[in-house]
């Protein structure tokens, strides 16, 4: 695992936006994975930033997302399909049929999920999947104790993660119950994976993601056994180590 340390939460995203589109430059084709979340945000403003500047083109990248609540009409403002379109994709010149979201409306959630699964490998699979992490550990939706073997799936979301998410809605009762998330395994088949981490609040994680012990109890241990992992995080976040 590589850690690369920005000062503050800016540098981090510029880093991060570097490190992403230096890869499309050398594979215009790829296949990103993207997370939602407040960590990736500058990041994705850097992007567009970028963009602007006429630097890179989307034209051929195809993006996964990690997860999805269920039961969100897409055009909800805290759908993550909205937050998608919001802050990164209707900014720069990818196209919608290249973007991908699992549908958290579909009146079938397990056949979505089997779907969403079969598609990113289809797909040829992600070539570099942007992560964040949660408090507890959970990376996408997975929350603790998710079997490390476990595929695009639905979730009932850990009471701790939707009072974090509660920031976003008007009050805790709307955070939905439930979630679809890329499954544990369908994150390591990623060939490579970026996780971001800023602020103190994460430092606690970062720590623990850092002792090296594989544990289902803390779904981003799992990251310990992948070949090529890298994370950038601003100096709060990484304190503990
Ligand atoms: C949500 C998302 C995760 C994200 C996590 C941390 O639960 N499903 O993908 O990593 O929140 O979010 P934040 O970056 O806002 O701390």
């Amino acid at each position: 695992m590589r850690i690369i340390e920005a000062n503050n939460y800016q540098e981090m995203s510029n880093l991060a936006a570097e490190y992403i589109i230096k890869k499309i430059h050398h594979t215009p084709q790829m296949n990103l994975g993207l997370a939602t979340g407040s960590t990736p945000l500058g990041t994705y403003s850097e992007m567009i930033e970028d963009y602007e500047e006429n630097r890179t083109s989307y034209a051929h990248v195809r993006t996964f997302n990690l997860d999805e609540y269920v039961g969100l009409e897409i055009n909800h403002p805290n759908s993550y399909k909205y937050f998608m379109k919001e802050n990164l994709f209707d900014h720069i010149n990818i196209a919608e049929e290249h973007t991908h979201i699992p549908n958290g409306t579909a009146s079938n959630i397990e056949k979505e999920c089997q779907a969403y699964e079969d598609l990113i490998e289809n797909q040829g699979g992600i070539d570099l999947q942007i992560l964040g992490i949660g408090n507890n550990g959970h990376i996408g939706f997975n929350e603790p104790r998710t079997p490390f073997e476990s595929k695009t799936h639905k979730v009932k979301l850990a009471e701790s993660t939707r009072m974090a998410n509660a920031r976003f809605f008007n009050s805790i009762q709307e955070v939905p119950t439930h979630a679809i998330t890329m499954g544990i395994s369908t994150i390591l088949k990623s060939k490579e994976i970026l996780l971001l981490v800023s602020g103190e609040g994460k430092s606690e994680a970062v720590k623990q993601l850092l002792n090296g012990q594989k544990n289902e109890n803390f779904p981003a241990s799992v990251l310990n056994i992948h070949q090529n992992v890298t994370i950038i995080g601003d100096k709060k976040a990484l304190a503990g180590i």
